[in-house]
């Protein structure tokens, strides 16, 4: 198998039950405008979940609410393999060989691991399948040969040590085996700032905008949001710039006057930050009215995701497997994979 310009991978953990706005504006949209133009592969990250949940309760339900998500978004079957990390073992089985092509310092550097560091000051807290995480991203990565993965700014770093490791490996065995992958992360979108103002959009930082939860929650979500701190009362001149409810109102609203006005308004000191964020709340509901309406009828019919995902399951599988057999050859394990 080798490389195609046009093939993309990407994936996404279900470490919540449900997406939210930084998740839709920095992967998710970009994704699924590659359905038209490329060779689309994306798959629910299952096994990665696991660094931070261990009730299978809730596991179950975050996959599924993710896939249901996805669907509801505008994931297209028909024109994208979509798939679940578990349903492919070769991604466990790349990450074992991948392993031994990066080095402990180099890992340490990570900063999912050390965030987590940073927070609880101590090892003993950090498992080895949060230290290991980018190494299976690495493998689910490495295994499709992409061109390109479509991902948020977060997660940069683990396409480099992606990158890194292929080449390490290539140089090993003199082979190109794994084409660099590119990095796809838009400049404008790739970090969605939180309901904080400060951070990350992040549901582990409880700063998002949802999508799909109730519009009781949704509202709440939005009125509760930051906007300019230097503004106490309605009459004091605002600023727009920076500021996380206008960010938003760009990528939600799609009555671009109604923005202009709203922003005329706000740095003129005419107008409230209720009703910036009311009128913010109204273009969500507009803005997600029919992958909410789906939503709602995808899961009344489970069974449409279930056979999305054993199809992508079996085709994701083929090529998969295909790359495992290629580096098991290059590496000098013949077996009963490879061994034709
Ligand atoms: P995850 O599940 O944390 O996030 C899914 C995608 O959403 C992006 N994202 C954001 N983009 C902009 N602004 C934000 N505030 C924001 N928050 C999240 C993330 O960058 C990501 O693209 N490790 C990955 C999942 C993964 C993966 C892979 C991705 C596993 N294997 C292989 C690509 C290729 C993750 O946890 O993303």
């Amino acid at each position: 198998m080798t490389q195609t310009n046009k093939r993309i991978l990407s994936g996404i953990t279900p470490s919540g039950s449900s997406l939210h706005i930084g998740n839709y504006f920095g992967a998710v949209k970009p994704q699924l405008e590659l359905q038209n133009t490329a060779e689309t592969y994306y798959f629910m990250a299952d096994l990665h979940a696991l660094t931070t949940i261990h009730d299978k309760e809730t596991l179950e339900k975050n996959i599924t609410g993710v896939v249901l998500d996805y669907i509801a978004l505008g994931l297209d079957p028909a024109k994208s393999v979509f798939f679940r990390q578990s349903d492919v073992p070769a991604h466990s089985q790349l990450m074992v060989v991948l392993g031994n092509y990066v080095m402990y310092g180099q890992m340490q550097r990570m900063h999912a691991f050390k965030d987590k560091l940073q927070k609880d000051a101590n090892e003993e807290s950090i498992n080895m399948g949060l230290f290991n995480y980018p190494i299976l991203m690495a493998a689910d990565i490495l295994l499709y040969k992409p061109y390109g993965v479509p991902v948020g700014e977060d997660q940069r770093q683990h396409i480099e040590l992606t990158r890194d490791i292929a080449e390490n490996f290539n140089k090993a065995y003199q082979t190109d085996v794994f084409p660099l992958p590119e990095p796809l992360i838009s400049k404008e979108v790739g970090k969605v700032v939180g309901t904080d103002g400060q951070r990350k959009m992040s549901k582990s930082l409880g700063n998002t905008i949802g999508i799909f939860e109730d519009e009781a929650v949704i509202r709440k979500q939005i009125m509760s949001s930051f906007t300019d701190p230097n503004r106490k009362k309605a009459t004091d001149p605002g600023t727009v710039e920076g500021n996380p409810v206008f960010i938003y109102h760009e990528l939600l609203n799609d009555n671009a006057s109604e923005v202009e006005e709203l922003k005329t308004r706000y740095r003129a000191g005419k107008v409230g930050d209720v009703e910036v964020k009311e009128k913010l709340f109204q273009a969500h509901q507009r803005y997600f009215a029919s992958a909410r309406a789906k939503r709602k009828e995808l899961e009344s019919n489970l069974e449409v995701a279930r056979d999305i995902l054993a199809d992508g399951a079996l085709r994701a599988g083929k090529l998969a497997t295909e790359t495992l057999e290629e580096v098991y050859r290059t590496i000098g394990i013949r077996n009963q994979l490879n061994n034709k």
